[in-house]
């Protein structure tokens, strides 16, 4: 994700339905986008934290939306989102996928975990098809995006390396 992206990508996710699950609107302007962006490419400041986070783009460049990972400890919290003219076509799936592997291919087994509004079907359906389970309170992690009320998700096979189980 670049500053650049700024003005593509509030453009993509401006619509009121991208926000409808989120508490708010994804971005609320250019000016909004850019500095968020900014701060994110700064980073967290310390560096027990990764923060990664790419723009997503249909083959010919049109910007559609973003997904984010936040590492740590073994773990990276992720989420997406996809403008509303893009959902129904399985680009989030592709994205999530992308995502999962390449912090498994630059970092070996790594837990994911997410956190999802209960009403949330197709971002829950998402989830299931990247083979990650509903977890039960107390969650093993502090996780940044939790919302009161958000379902807890995971797929762990660091864990299970922990636990000594197959992976
Ligand atoms: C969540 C989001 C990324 C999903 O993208 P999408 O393109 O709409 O997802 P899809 O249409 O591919 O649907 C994903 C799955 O959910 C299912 N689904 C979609 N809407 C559903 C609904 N209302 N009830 C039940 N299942 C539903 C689809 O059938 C599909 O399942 P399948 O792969 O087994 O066929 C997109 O809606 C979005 O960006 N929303 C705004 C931001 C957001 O909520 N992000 C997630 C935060 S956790």
């Amino acid at each position: 994700m670049a500053p650049d992206d700024a003005p593509a990508l509030y453009a993509a996710l401006a619509g009121d339905e991208v926000g409808r699950y989120l508490g708010g609107p994804d971005l609320t302007s250019v000016e909004d986008a850019r500095a968020r962006i900014e701060r994110v490419l700064r980073g967290p400041g310390t560096a027990a934290e990764t923060w990664l986070n790419y723009t997503v783009r249909l083959l010919d460049s049109t910007v559609i939306g973003r997904v984010e990972a936040t590492v740590r400890d073994g773990m990276a919290e992720v989420a997406w989102v996809l403008g509303e003219p893009w959902w129904g076509r399985g680009y989030v799936l592709e994205s999530a996928r992308w995502l999962v592997d390449r912090l498994a291919e630059e970092r070996g087994p790594i837990d994911i975990w997410a956190t999802v509004h209960p009403d949330n079907a197709a971002s829950r359906a998402i989830m299931s098809r990247l083979g990650m389970v509903e977890q039960s309170p107390p969650y093993e992690y502090e996780l940044g995006s939790w919302d009161p009320g958000d379902l807890v998700y995971a797929y762990a096979p660091a864990r299970s390396a922990r636990n000594g189980l197959a992976g």
